[in-house]
Order: structure tokens, then sequence, then C-alpha cells
């Protein structure tokens, strides 16, 4: 069954009578897992309390746009990078047409513009307004621009009529934000990747790391899942849980790495190296604890073997994608990486940029292969990790073809 763990639901409400089950909505999208902020119009506030959907959802609402106190919590932009998904139930006739203008009017159609992630609606209004020809253009002109419908169900209204306009069960409408995660994509495919820092032990009690957090791997992984791969992620020693349905293999040393993908690579369809692993390790382990002692002591350093390359070059190799941390030249060096380590794609971020990249939540990379490249704008990990897998199985079909 679908599932929204590890997933951040931007729920906005509109003002229509539905927006009374958006209560239940915030429990439902909770129950499958996710993290939901609610954004409430105007309107909205006049049918349900912001404290009603506060308490449920266990953080602020957000009503301002303009409110200097809101945007010093989270502002606008950062609500819309945030989400992983812009979910809008009830969305009335009238968000339906300030959407279809690209009005940019309130904290809600603000954030809709500004965000990158998917965007789900749950119609909601009467019978009449739904069939009138304004509202059936401004839903054409919507779902031509990728937003996403759920409903309306057809039957009595609040109003009394009877027809089309009643918003779906919020059951359903969490079951359809659930699905859009699940995409198919790599259906039956089996992925391999690696996440995290290596340690590289020094003595019994010491060892030689980086800052990596593994989020963009274990990212990764979650959106290869949903792709509807099986997949294996060799993490190094990180603080996440494992993403559901995804077999996880702790290991320590870059060697322990190698070791895991070495074994499992050959019966895997693409590896992605998302590993920061130690470039070098020092060349003796000390069995003892060392003492201290001289004032400046010097360590001898060997170098590790590259994971990548290594897998790359192994007979029936899948297709194998690598990351390129740059602070400089990026895309020189990514493509150099691409040529000389004989990879399918390079996914390169610039590391000089510190809103991106080691431990934070967001990511903006350029994907390079031999025949192309794409740029994915500045995103929560979770939504560049789902554009990377879209983009990796495009070219695993393309070279197949
Ligand atoms: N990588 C690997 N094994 C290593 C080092 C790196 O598998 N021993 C992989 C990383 O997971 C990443 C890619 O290689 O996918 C690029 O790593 P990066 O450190 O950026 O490049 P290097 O090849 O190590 O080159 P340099 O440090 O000189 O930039």
């Amino acid at each position: 069954m679908a599932h929204l763990f590890n997933r951040n639901i931007v729920l906005g409400v509109t003002g229509g009578i539905a927006a009374y089950k958006s209560a239940e909505l915030v429990r439902q999208l909770q129950e499958l897992g996710a993290d939901v902020r609610v954004i409430m119009t105007r309107g909205a506030r006049e049918f349900i309390t912001p404290l009603t959907l506060q308490a449920l959802s266990g953080r602020p609402v957000h009503t301002e746009l303009l409110d200097p106190d809101a945007e010093l919590g989270m502002g606008h932009i950062e609500l819309a990078r945030w989400a992983d998904l812009l979910l809008i139930a009830p969305a009335t006739a009238d968000l339906l047409a300030r959407l279809a203008a690209g009005r940019a009017d309130d904290l809600l159609t603000t954030v809709a513009l500004a965000t990158a992630a998917p965007r789900l609606l749950a119609p909601a209004m009467n019978q009449q307004m739904w069939r009138d020809p304004a509202t059936t253009a401004n839903v054409a002109t919507l779902t031509e621009r990728g937003f996403h419908m759920i409903g309306p169900a057809a039957g009595e209204q609040a109003c009394g009529d009877i027809g089309p306009g009643r918003m779906e069960q919020p059951a359903v409408i969490a079951q359809a934000a659930a699905a859009l995660f699940s995409s198919g994509l790599l259906a039956g495919r089996r992925v391999l990747i690696t996440a995290g820092p290596t340690r590289e032990a020094l003595d019994p009690v010491r060892y030689l790391s980086n800052h990596s957090s593994g989020k963009m791997g274990f990212a990764l992984a979650q959106a290869a899942t949903d792709a509807g791969a099986h997949t294996t992620l060799v993490s190094g020693p990180v603080h996440l849980s494992t993403p559901d349905h995804v077999h996880r293999i702790d290991v320590q040393s870059a060697e322990d790495m190698l070791r895991e993908c070495l074994a499992l690579a050959p019966s895997c369809d693409i590896f992605i190296a998302c590993a920061a692993v130690a470039d070098y390790r020092p060349a003796d382990v000390a069995a003892q604890k060392i003492k201290k002692g001289a004032e400046r002591i010097t360590l001898e350093l060997q170098r590790n073997p590259d994971i990548l390359a290594t897998v790359s070059a192994s007979p029936g190799a899948p297709f194998t994608v690598g990351f390129a941390a740059e602070t400089n030249d990026v895309l020189t060096y990514a493509r150099g990486k691409l040529e000389h380590k004989g990879l399918d794609m390079i996914v390169a971020n610039d590391v000089s940029n510190t809103a991106i990249g080691f431990n934070s939540e967001h990511n903006a990379v350029t994907v390079l292969w031999r025949s192309g490249s794409r740029q994915l704008e500045q995103a929560s990990k979770s939504v560049i990790a789902r554009e990377l897998i879209a983009l990796i199985a495009a070219q695993l079909d393309s070279n197949h073809d």
C-alpha cells in the first residue's frame, strides 16, 4: 500500500464548506506517515479555526504572505522548498481561477507558484459552479500545466443541490497523494546506492571521516523504491532511518563499502554512488590506542580504491551514476569524471554554495550524460531525488532502444 513516510506535505485550505473535512485530512496524511504544515486562506478561516489545524498538525498554521513574524519562522520560499507535495483541499472555484491566472496575491497562491514539488488539487464547489465553462477552462489549463486533480465526487451537496462538486473523502485524497510518489518508472529494476561518509580507522577508538549526512543517498533510495525498484542501500554511519522496503547494509570503511558493492553490482541494473568516500585511509591501523607523546606526529595515508570507477569497470557493469562535488569549474570537472570513470551519468553540485549539499535539506545539481545535460533547480533533496530517478529511468530506457 502507498505511504507518505518521510514526506513533507503543505496542505492548503481554502474557503469552502468542505474546509471542515481538512481536519480529518490532516490526520489521514499523518497516518500514512507525512509531516504536514497547513496554509489557510482568509476564506478558510471563516469556516474553521487555525487553532484546530494547528493542534492536529502540531505546527503553527501559516496564513499571511507579508507577516514579518511569520516570515522569520518559515517564509513563503522556505515553505515552498520544504514541500515534497503541495496539496490544496478544498480547492474552491476562486482558487482554481487564481492559480490558472498565475496570481500570487496571498500566501497559498505564492507558494503554489514558488514550489518545485508536485501540486495536487481537490476541488470542492457547488455543482453549477463546477460545470461553468470558466471553471472547466481553468481545470484544463491547470491540468495542462501539470497540476494533479482528485475529484470532485458527485452526490448531495451542502447547499441542497445534487451533482458533481463535493470534495473527495479525506482517505481517498490521502491515498491519491501517496500514489503520486509511486511512479512505476523503475518497476522490477534492481538499484544499488551508496550513501553517507566512510570511517577510516586510525586505532581502535579513532577514525578519519567527513560531514556527509547521507540525506541525498537516502532520498534516492526512497525515490527508487517509490518508482518500483528493489533497492539496496550500502551506507556509512549516519543518523537516518531506513526508508520502507529498502534493504540497508551498514558499513564503516571504503574497503567494506567496495566489498559489498562488488558483490551486489552484477545483479543490479543501476548503481548510484552517492557516498562521500574517504579518498585516503591511514596506511597502518594501530592495534592499540595511540598514546600522546611527541608535539608533532605524521600520519601516513594510503589511497582508497575508487568504488565508483571499480564498479563501472567491472564486467557486466550496471548503468552507473556518480556524483561530483566541486567548488570551481564544476561542469568541466564533472564531464572529466564522467569520461575517465566510464560513467553513464554524473550529478554535479557546487559545494561552494553553502545553502545546498552536505548536511543541508536542499540541493541543486546539473546532471550530465554523454549526449545531454539537465539542470535541476534548488529544491528539497527528496524532490531532486525524484527528478534524478526519472532522468535515470529515461536514459536507461534510451540505452536499451
Ligand atoms: N567515489 C567512490 N569511491 C571513492 C571516491 C569517490 O565511489 N574512493 C565516488 C563518490 O561516491 C562520487 C564520485 O566518486 O560519486 C565523485 O567523488 P569526488 O570525491 O567528487 O571525486 P573524486 O573522484 O574523489 O575526485 P576529487 O576528490 O579529486 O575531486
